[in-house]
């Protein structure tokens, strides 16, 4: 399979890259990236002279690019991590998000059909469900109820991805996942942004009262779950994908804190973020029993890891928490 994978060289899209080369001997994988200030080649650098492998710096909006890709490559299918991801972000700069994550969904789309490309596999997010109360999950027919310019425009692209099957009839699937840890994550994320804060001494800044639960997932699960809905994934349907890892950010933090060591004293609260939802989880019931997914990293163990991986990678880091400040 020709495989052009848009974003990978952002955090998930390299873990992905990977695990493709990995798994599929026949794989031959054309990267996509505009190399946005969260990409980072390094997680690709040992795949960088591998000959099922090619990099191309380039933005997805630009049609004229992608149809080209698309006729030189052969390609059959395209997996979009291509994104503005950081929910911060969105709230201050909104304008960036809704030209990549949805103009590029478009553009994306647009080539596919033009392209008669076989599959299109959208990966997106829990959060385009918008807040939950306490209990309860969100299965694949819930309501799109986004409360960030984030999720509203991941929402936006899942329903252009919607509209491309019901009306052009386009192969086209979607993923909305949990949120994702591991290796090689920008330090603005929850996980790797308290991890480097502790190991530099600085303090761990925790929103509100710090109860705001998240549904964690190790991100090679999230790849394993990817490859599935691209191979075995039903036209038109759109997966959930979660381990029922619910924490609170504080118990995050708490939790990091302690694994590595550091004073009381190290989490201070900030004030919560603009529409701040309360709780995502969503229903992994449909990708479980359909494509047989489950989730193989326990939360224990991937967030030791993924703490320790930040421990013995500070050259990978510091230069991009530099990078992350200056924005
Ligand atoms: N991180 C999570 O917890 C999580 C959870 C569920 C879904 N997702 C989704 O998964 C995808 C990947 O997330 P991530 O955490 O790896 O993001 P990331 O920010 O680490 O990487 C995004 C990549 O997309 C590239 N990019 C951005 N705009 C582009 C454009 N216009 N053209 C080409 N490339 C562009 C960036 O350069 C970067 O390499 C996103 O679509 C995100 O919405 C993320």
């Amino acid at each position: 399979m020709n495989l052009l994978v848009t974003g990978g060289a952002g955090f998930i899209g390299s873990h992905f890259i990977h695990y493709e080369l990995a798994h599929d001997s026949a794989v031959q994988i054309v990267n996509l990236d505009l190399l946005t200030y969260a990409a980072d080649l390094d997680n690709l650098d040992a795949i960088k002279d591998e000959r099922r492998y090619v990099f191309v710096q380039g933005n997805i909006t630009n049609r004229e690019l992608v149809t080209e890709l698309v006729r030189q490559y052969r390609i059959d299918a395209i997996v979009n991590f291509a994104a503005e991801s950081h929910v911060d972000r969105s709230i201050r700069q909104p304008d960036v998000f809704i030209a990549s994550n949805v103009q590029g969904v478009a553009a994306l789309l647009a080539v596919s059909r033009a392209c008669h490309i076989g599959r299109f596999l959208q990966v997106s997010t829990d959060e385009v469900y918008g807040s939950l109360g306490p209990t309860g999950y969100s299965t694949e027919e819930a309501a799109l109820r986004p409360n960030s310019p984030y999720a509203a425009s991941k929402a936006a692209a899942d329903l252009l991805v919607r509209a491309a099957v019901a009306t052009y009839g386009l192969d086209a699937c979607a993923t909305r996942c949990a949120n994702n840890y591991g290796p090689y994550q920008f330090p603005e994320k929850l996980i790797p942004l308290m991890v480097t804060n502790g190991l530099l001494g600085e303090k761990l800044p925790l929103y509100g009262d710090g109860l705001n639960m998240r549904d964690w997932l190790a991100v090679q699960d999230h790849c394993r779950a990817i490859d599935l809905v691209l191979r075995r994934g039903q036209t038109g349907n759109v997966y959930n994908v979660s381990g029922r890892s619910e924490h609170t950010n504080r118990e995050i933090a708490e939790r990091i804190v302690a694994a590595l060591h550091l004073p009381d004293d190290a989490i201070v609260t900030v004030p919560d973020r603009l529409g701040d939802d309360r709780r995502y989880a969503v229903d992994p019931t449909k990708i479980m029993t359909e494509l047989g997914w489950r989730p193989e990293v326990s939360f224990d163990d991937g967030l030791q890891a993924t703490i320790q991986w930040y421990v013995d990678h500070e050259t990978w880091w510091r230069p991009l928490k530099k990078r992350a400040a200056l924005d």
